[in-house]
């Protein structure tokens, strides 16, 4: 046990005041006053709100109390009283102050007026300090838990697949290669090419785009697992919801065919929505006043209703059928683009939608092949205001059916070689989905850009910090 000199202000708000002494420490959001009193709002990070501390600025030297501006690192001793004032039940009569480092108000970036999303991604190594960021950085956290827990108590095991790998699990090419190579001067074979037999690893290798594959390899030993890490990948997409490096979480499961597949996504992302209500709430019920008044009431919907379910050439006979006008026209085999994800959810089902049986054209090669030789048992899991929050399959578990997938799209087999090993011994239906934990984020938060649910976003040509 720890026992620290100091108490976070979520407990100090919680206690009862009784001029008990108590120290905090924590960064001044604002100052505000006169010259017979100074009222200082302190944050700590362990709660969205401030403790508020009075100071009398006559017990203080001078010097102290004009480096008590915005974003100065101060200790407070002192006693612990009801407010008077409106708005927090305690404050803290201050007794004594330390500064431990003060924050030129010429210089530091973050003062009271509230600053765009854009200028705060210039300063990420700042931003945790302002509300906002603070409750996304709390509420990520507590989903990660909360993914945690949700396996763990229903007897999955974690999983910790490889960061760099051999493969390409999407087959979709969009990887950031691992080298030690000299980029100037690479070693050739005879015909000219580069030599990767001479690399670090005697291979081509990459950053993982998804831990699926392995995933795989552990449900066919340990019934059912998950993976959560970050993820890769080098699409050149400048969009709110699409990063280059982003976290995904993996379930992967023996014996599961494709109806518990949806079964496992609807009830793990209401456990993880629930969690977070049950939870977050007061981080919840400010993104609701400063950003999305329906965030809270959105939340709860998905919770409370149940997902629709529907094929794919259900939802292409929906699409074209509406009169709405398409930035990208929808036929039969054309993939959804997130217009007409969020036009089934928001505008013609007002509810989050799983789809299911899509075109082997559009999916990855491990995805069970239908009997109509036309069609796989993808699903992919559409959320109001973000599209595809989770994208799965029943997987082709069937040796041949496989390799003739894998020929047919021309992917090099002997690279997969031990992929392939698990459908020659002891193959088994199983199945599994990748939730984007940035996506879920986005959800519950109610936050408009992906760029801003993650501490240090990794987009196309921004790489700071
Ligand atoms: O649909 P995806 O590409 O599926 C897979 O990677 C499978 N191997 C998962 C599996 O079956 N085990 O990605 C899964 C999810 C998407 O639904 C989306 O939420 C998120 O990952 N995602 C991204 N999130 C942020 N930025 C990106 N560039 C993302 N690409 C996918
Ligand atoms: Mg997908």
């Amino acid at each position: 046990m720890v026992h620290l000199s100091h108490t976070k202000v979520k407990a100090l708000l919680a206690m009862k005041p009784e001029s008990q002494e108590v120290t905090v420490k924590g960064w001044v959001r604002t100052k505000r006053g006169n010259k017979n009193v100074a009222f200082i709002a302190l944050n700590d990070g362990s709660v969205i709100h401030n403790i508020q501390v009075v100071a009398n600025p006559e017990l203080f030297s001078e010097d102290l109390m004009k480096n008590i501006t915005t974003g100065a690192c101060l200790r407070i001793t002192g006693s612990l009283v009801e407010s008077i004032g409106s708005g927090q039940p305690v404050e803290i009569q201050a007794r004594e102050i330390e500064l431990f480092g003060a924050a030129d108000p010429n210089t530091f970036p973050l003062q009271k007026k509230g600053h765009s999303m854009e200028f705060l991604r210039d300063i990420a190594h700042l931003r945790p300090r302002t509300n906002t960021f603070g409750a996304v950085l709390r509420v990520r956290h507590a989903m990660a838990f909360a993914v945690h827990k949700y396996f763990n108590d229903h007897g999955f095991f974690y999983l910790h697949t490889p960061v760099i790998t051999g493969s390409d699990a999407e087959g979709a090419g969009e990887m950031f290669h691992v080298t030690t190579f000299d980029l100037k001067n690479p070693p050739r074979t005879p015909e000219g090419e580069i030599d990767y037999s001479l690399d670090f690893f005697a291979r081509q290798t990459n950053l993982t785009v998804s831990g699926q594959l392995e995933g795989e390899l552990g449900a066919m030993a340990l019934g059912e697992i998950y993976t959560f890490g970050p993820t890769f990948r080098a699409e050149n997409s400048n969009t709110p919801r699409h990063l280059a490096e982003f976290w995904m979480i993996e379930p992967e499961m023996a014996f599961y065919e494709i109806r518990d597949n949806m079964d496992l996504a609807e009830d793990f992302v209401k456990y993880l929505v629930k969690y977070a209500l049950d939870n977050c709430a007061d981080d919840l019920a400010f993104f609701n006043q400063m950003y999305d008044n329906e965030l809270v009431e959105r939340l709860k919907f998905v919770v409370e209703n149940d997902f629709i379910r529907m094929s794919y050439t259900d939802a292409v006979e929906i699409l074209m059928k509406s009169e709405q006008k398409w930035e990208f026209p929808v036929s039969w085999g054309s993939d959804l683009q997130a217009e007409h994800e969020r036009y089934l959810v928001e505008k013609h089902f007002k509810k989050p939608v799983i789809l299911t049986d899509y075109p082997k054209k559009i999916k990855a090669f491990y995805m069970y092949q239908n009997e109509d030789d036309l069609t796989v048992r993808g699903m992919d899991v559409l959320f109001p205001k973000i599209g595809e929050i989770i994208g799965g399959s029943q997987r082709e578990h069937r040796l041949e059916k496989l390799e003739q997938r894998i020929r047919e799209m021309g992917i090099p087999e002997k690279d997969l070689w031990w992929y392939l090993d698990t459908r020659r011994f002891g193959t088994a239906p199983h199945a599994g989905f990748g939730l984007g934990f940035e996506r879920l984020i986005l959800f519950v938060t109610g936050m408009g850009n992906i760029r801003d649910v993650i501490p240090f976003p990794r987009t196309p040509r921004n790489a700071e910090f």
